[in-house]
Order: C-alpha cells, then structure tokens, then sequence
C-alpha cells in the first residue's frame, strides 16, 4: 500500500521511532495520523509538524476501553503502525515476574489487541495494512533482554497468526526487525544504533513495497550473517551479557 492519501494510527508516537514515523508519513503525503499516545499532553511537538494533518489521541495499549473508543474514533483508518513498546533489563534466571508481565502486556498483548481491534476497521474501509515493530530481538537471544526477548518472540509468532487470518480479508502484515535504535530505549546502552529516521523510512520503503517481513537499516545485514550462520550470531549475542 502507498502512503499517499492514507489515514493511519502510530501507537507510541509521541518520541523515538513513533515520532519518526508521523514525520516519514507527512513528507510521503499521508492524508491523516492519528498520533497515539499514553499522555496527550506529549504530543504537542508532533502535532505541531502539521496540525491539519496531524489528530492526537490517548490510548494505552494495555487498556481495552481506550483500545474500543481508537477503534471509534479512528474509524478511517487503512494502516495501523504497532509501534509501541517497552523493555525491562534482567537475565533470565532472575529477571522479576512483574518485569515479564510488562513486557508481554505492552509488546504481545497490546500488538495483539490493537490488531484485533483494527483489523476489522481496516478491512471495512477497503483493506490495508498493519506494520508491527518487532526486534532482531524476536528471533536472537540477548540474555540480558530476557524479558523483552520472550515478549518480543511471542508478538512474532502472534503477528505470524494474524497474518495468515488478515491476508485474505486484504490487509498486508509487516513484521518490521529492527537492530539497536538510537532512542530513549536503549539510552546509556553502548553499541551500534540506527536513527529511527531510517528505521521508519525503511520500514515505509517496505510496506509500499509489498513486504512481509522487513530488516530495516543495519538489520539487514545482521539478518544475512543469522541466516548464514545461526549458531555463530547465537554465541555472539550471548557474549554481549
Ligand atoms: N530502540 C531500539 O533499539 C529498538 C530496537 C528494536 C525494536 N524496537 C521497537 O521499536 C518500537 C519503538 O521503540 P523506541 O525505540 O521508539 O522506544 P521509546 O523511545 O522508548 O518509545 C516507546 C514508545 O512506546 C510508548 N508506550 C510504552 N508503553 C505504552 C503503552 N502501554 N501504551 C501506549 N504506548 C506505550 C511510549 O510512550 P510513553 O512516552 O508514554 O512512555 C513511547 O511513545 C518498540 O516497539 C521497540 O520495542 C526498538
């Protein structure tokens, strides 16, 4: 699908890599965003790119009244962008329980819901697309991630589910897996990072592009050296505890 003309919903779109993408859908001509966030209140500097274009609107992606009343509102809607997420620090043999569940709530529950929600709105409207941002992390351990890993696997193989209910009813799902983002996320964390300018670029380049399965930016190549050598890149990750 083409970004021209479109009306969209970005979760989390209030900083990082949800702010990247209201202002990569306003240059690609975007008809209408919906900016989601927590806090409205946060929104003003990216409803500021373009008032006209730009609609804020609260929604907490673990809470299923806000979720109902987005389907209602932003009910002309062809393409959902689940961006939205959080990560917990913590190994696995001693990462909290309540770090788990915060982890699941918002990266698998709340992909999971938002897309239940939306599929229907999207379908109704003539058919479109859902983008979920996933993580290298989906299908890469980083034992030190443990909980965001675990939740992050799960919404692949949640998003791989709901992919094959949508792809008839004419909704394309993109599974997006980025590497290190340059983004409050990973803030005091050392390594490589992308901007989320060119995650959310290249995510874009994808869905117009028809894919089901993106490797934005530096992803790429992280993606070739797992696919030529999975245990390799397994060994590489787990040193990086
Ligand atoms: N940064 C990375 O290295 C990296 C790598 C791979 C994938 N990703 C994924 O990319 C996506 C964007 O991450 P980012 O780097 O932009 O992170 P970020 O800067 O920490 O932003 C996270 C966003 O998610 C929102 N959010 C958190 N919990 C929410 C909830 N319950 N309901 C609604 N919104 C909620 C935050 O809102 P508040 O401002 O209200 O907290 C914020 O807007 C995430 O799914 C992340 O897992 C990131």
């Amino acid at each position: 699908m083409k970004l021209q003309n479109a009306t969209l919903l970005i979760t989390g779109a209030n900083r990082g890599v949800g702010k990247a993408y209201v202002e990569e859908a306003l240059a690609r001509g975007a008809a209408k965003i919906y900016a989601a966030a927590r806090d409205p209140e946060t929104l003003g500097p990216v409803v500021a790119l373009d008032p006209e274009r730009v609609v804020p609107i609260r929604l907490d992606i673990t809470d299923a009244a806000q979720i109902a009343d987005a389907a209602r509102t932003a009910n002309d809607v062809t393409l959902l962008i689940n961006n939205a997420g959080v990560l917990s620090f913590g190994g696995a043999l001693d990462v909290a329980q309540s770090a788990i569940d915060r982890d699941m709530a918002v990266n698998h529950n709340g992909l999971r819901d938002m897309t239940r929600a939306f599929a229907p709105v999207i379908e109704v409207n003539g058919g479109g697309a859902v983008v979920n941002m996933l993580s290298l992390l989906s299908f890469l351990a980083a034992p030190g991630f443990s909980a965001y890993n675990a939740s992050k696997a799960a919404a692949w193989s949640m998003a791989m589910s709901l992919r094959a209910y949508l792809r008839p009813r004419g909704v394309l799902v993109v599974n997006a897996f980025p590497g290190g983002i340059d983004t409050e996320m990973l803030a005091g964390i050392e390594g490589p990072k992308d901007t989320a300018q060119a995650v959310a670029s290249a995510v874009l380049d994808g869905l117009e592009a028809g894919e089901e399965d993106v490797y934005p930016a530096t992803a790429a190549d992280v993606y070739a050296g797992w696919r030529a050598d999975q245990k390799g890149l397994e060994a590489a990750f787990a040193a990086m505890m």
